[in-house]
C-alpha cells in the first residue's frame, strides 16, 4: 500500500505535459481563428459535405427540411467570420408547405384549431344540428415523403333518423312510422287494464329522435304499481284519500292530539309499490331536537332564521371591532396629552 516508488520516473509526467500543452495550443488554434459547428435552424438543414473543422472563410449553405418551401431570394448561405462566428442567414428562406384547402362539408363546419392549413396543424369537422358526423372528425397535415397530405378523407355529415323505438307490454306509442325525424316525438301511453287494476306508466312519456337511432330514454314500462293502504296509529290521513294507491299517488297525516309526528307527513307511492319516504309514525315524545335544528337550518338562506343568523354574525363582528378601536383610542389621547405638553411648555 505504500506509495510506488517506480513511478519518479520522469516518463508519466512529461507525458501528461505535452497533452497539457498540446490541448491548450487547439484551444487557442480553436478559439482564435475557427468556427464551431455551423447553427441548426427549425427549417432549414445543412447541404453536405460536412467538415470536422471549419476556418475563417469557409462557407455553409442551407436547404429547406421535408415539409418546407423555399423563397429564392433569401439569404442560405452562412460564412464562417473573422471571430469564430458564423454569419446568420435569413429565417424567411423557408416556409411551411399547407395542406390543401379544405371546404365545408355539407351540413357542417370546418374548423382551422391552429388557424392555418400548414404543415403540422389540425383541422376539426362538426356538423349541424340534426345531422352526425361519419369519418374522420379531426384531420392531421402531415408530412409524405417531401410532400404534405392529410392524415386522411374529409368526413361528410348525414341527416340523423331514428328507427322507430320500441314496442312495450301493456301499452303502445302514437305515431307508427318507418323512420322518425331528428326531434320527432313519441308519446307512450298504456293500455287500459282488462282486470281490476291500473297500469300505471313508469319512466318518461315522451321520447325525442336524439341521434341516428338514439332516443332521448329508453322506453316506459307499463305496470301495476300498488302501494299498501298506509296506516299511522295514533293518527289520521287528511289528504289523499282512495281506495287503491297506485303510482305516485300522494298521502298526507297528521297526529292525534298529543302526539308527535316522525318522520314526513307527505308520502307518495314508487314504482316499487313502496312508500317514498316511508309512512311516518305518531309519538308522545317529539322527535330528536337534532334532526329539528338541522331541518330548520336547512331551510332557505333567506328565511327570517338566516337573516337572525346575519345579525348576529354582524354583532359578532362588531365585538371583534372593540379592541382595536380601543387600542386606536389610547393612542389617540397620548398624542393628544404629547401635544398639550409641548404647548403648555412652548408657552412658559
Ligand atoms: C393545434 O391545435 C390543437 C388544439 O388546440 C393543439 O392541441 C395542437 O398542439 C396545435 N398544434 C400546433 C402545431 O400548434
Ligand atoms: C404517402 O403517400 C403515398 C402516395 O400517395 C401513400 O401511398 C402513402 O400511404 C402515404 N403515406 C402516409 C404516411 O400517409
Ligand atoms: C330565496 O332566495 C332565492 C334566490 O337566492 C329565491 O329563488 C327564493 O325564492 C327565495 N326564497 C324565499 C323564501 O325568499
Amino acid at each position: 500500500m505504500a506509495c510506488p516508488q517506480h513511478h519518479d520516473s520522469l516518463l508519466p509526467s512529461q507525458g501528461l505535459l505535452w497533452l497539457l500543452l498540446l490541448g491548450l495550443g487547439l484551444l487557442h488554434f480553436v478559439s482564435s481563428s475557427n468556427c464551431g459547428r455551423p447553427p441548426t435552424y427549425p427549417s432549414m438543414e445543412l447541404m453536405g459535405p460536412f467538415k470536422y473543422m471549419y476556418v475563417l472563410g469557409d462557407h455553409v449553405n442551407y436547404r429547406c427540411k421535408p415539409g418546407f418551401l423555399s423563397r429564392p431570394v433569401f439569404i442560405t448561405l452562412s460564412v464562417c467570420g473573422p471571430s469564430g462566428k458564423w454569419t446568420p442567414v435569413s429565417m424567411d428562406a423557408c416556409y411551411k408547405k399547407s395542406c390543401d384547402l379544405q371546404v365545408d362539408p355539407v351540413n357542417g363546419q370546418v374548423i382551422l384549431l391552429n388557424k392555418s392549413y400548414e404543415f403540422g396543424t389540425q383541422i376539426q369537422f362538426s356538423c349541424n344540428d340534426g345531422f352526425y358526423l361519419t369519418g374522420n372528425e379531426i384531420l392531421h397535415c402531415l408530412l409524405n415523403g417531401s410532400d404534405v397530405k392529410w392524415s386522411g378523407r374529409a368526413p361528410v355529415c348525414e341527416k340523423v333518423l331514428c328507427q322507430p323505438p320500441p314496442n312495450i307490454p301493456n301499452g303502445g306509442y302514437s305515431r307508427h312510422k318507418d323512420v322518425f325525424e331528428y326531434l320527432e316525438v313519441v308519446t307512450y301511453a298504456c293500455h287500459r287494464s282488462p282486470g281490476e287494476e291500473e297500469l300505471s306508466l313508469v319512466g318518461d312519456r315522451r321520447l325525442y329522435c336524439l341521434g341516428k337511432d338514439l332516443w332521448s330514454s329508453p322506453p316506459p314500462e307499463c305496470k301495476v304499481v300498488s302501494c299498501p293502504h298506509p296506516v299511522v296509529p295514533n293518527g289520521r290521513q287528511t289528504a289523499g284519500f282512495r281506495v287503491k294507491h297506485h303510482y305516485k299517488a300522494r298521502v298526507k297525516f297528521e297526529c292525534h292530539q298529543g302526539f308527535f309526528l316522525h318522520g314526513s307527513d307527505t308520502v307518495v307511492c314508487a314504482a316499487d309499490g313502496t312508500w317514498q319516504p316511508p309512512v311516518p309514525h305518531c309519538e308522545d315524545t317529539p322527535p330528536p331536537a337534532t334532526s329539528k335544528v338541522l331541518h330548520a337550518s336547512r331551510r332557505s338562506p333567506n328565511s327570517t332564521n338566516s337573516r337572525s343568523n346575519q345579525e348576529t354574525s354582524r354583532s359578532q363582528r362588531a365585538k371583534g371591532w372593540v379592541p382595536a378601536l380601543s387600542v386606536v383610542y389610547v393612542i389617540g389621547i397620548m398624542i393628544l396629552c404629547t401635544c398639550l405638553y409641548r404647548f403648555i411648555r412652548s408657552k412658559k
